[in-house]
């Protein structure tokens, strides 16, 4: 398979390779199984329980051990959530020692399990898999940390097929004029703003309660926008420029800040999604999107016409 953005590692462990791949805009495909996948007869009853139960999007674990998604059943639950957090526990630990610099102060997210075939799903355009995207907000206001995502591929038999129409750069070369972002003018903070934010954090600070749910920022606003022209537009959705598919194997596995590199899940079924925030300073400025909107025209201006 090859790709402008996918970088295939052959070997997780190889010192660097993951926060080297992690630093450019693309998709790390590890060639190695790094993670303990569950037992057969666990993933087996993934695949058959939980499509039927599912009442949500998707199966998701919360780390402070809140299971939603699975339905009402006890024992289902309690098994739902002994895989997803032994998953949860491995794939930290796998950041923690592949790629300890990226890992640095992360805020894990959910680890959920996707038990419904993507293609043809129900949804409304902002909440489906099928549009391409990329990812605004995770939980909440992101100020500009980065929303790295661990996915893998646990159909027995057929691949987990995404579409990518290049990395977020190449996105903004064609369309931030038309999203109002070509400007850095569109991460101003102006005084209220700010003060509400300020309001969030001491909330925050005093409740113990995490407040990003609540809480917004230019930034978030700004990349909202842009997910949402990306899905309502059908211009956008069939524009041939640096269209391309990619076709994840199964027990294959991915890394990517999906906030970077535009994707949609056209086919696939039964994969594993862990969500982490990583703290915007981990990770080389250059193709990072406040970066990339805070340096705007001038940026655009350098870059070769597409
Ligand atoms: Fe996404």
């Amino acid at each position: 398979m090859t790709s402008s953005v996918l970088i295939p590692i052959p070997t997780s462990d190889e010192p660097g390779a993951i926060a080297d791949a992690l630093a450019r805009p693309g998709i790390a495909w590890l060639q190695d199984q790094p993670f303990p996948l569950p037992s057969e007869a666990d993933l087996q009853f993934f695949r058959d329980e939980l499509p039927k139960r599912l009442d949500r999007k998707n199966v998701s674990l919360y780390p402070n051990g809140t299971l939603k998604g699975a339905g009402a059943d006890a024992a289902v639950i309690e098994r739902v959530r002994r895989v997803l957090s032994a998953r949860m526990q491995s794939v930290t630990a796998f950041l923690e020692r592949c790629a300890p610099s990226v890992a640095k102060g992360m805020r894990l997210g959910t680890t959920s399990f996707r038990p419904i075939e993507e293609q043809g799903r129900d949804l409304s355009a902002h909440a489906s898999n099928e549009l391409i995207h990329v990812d605004a907000g995770a939980y909440g206001a992101t100020h500009g940390d980065r929303i790295l995502r661990v996915f893998t591929n646990v159909n027995p038999s057929l691949p987990r097929v995404w579409t990518t129409k290049g990395d977020i750069h190449a996105v903004l070369r064609r369309y931030a004029d038309r999203v109002g972002l070509s400007s850095p003018a569109a991460l101003a903070q102006g005084p209220f703003g700010k003060l509400y934010s300020a309001l969030c954090r001491g909330l925050g600070f005093v409740t113990g309660l995490p407040t990003t749910a609540i809480d917004t920022s230019p930034y978030d606003r700004a990349m909202r926008r842009l997910h949402n022209f990306m899905k309502d537009t059908p211009a956008f959705q069939s524009d041939p420029a640096g269209h391309e598919e990619l076709s994840f194997p199964p027990f294959s596995s991915w890394l990517v800040f999906t906030d970077a590199v535009s994707h949609a899940c056209i086919r696939g079924q039964f994969a594993f999604v862990d969500t982490f925030i990583i703290p915007r300073e981990n990770v080389a400025a250059a193709s990072a999107p406040w970066s990339l909107i805070e340096r705007g025209v001038a940026v655009r201006a350098a870059l070769p016409p597409s």
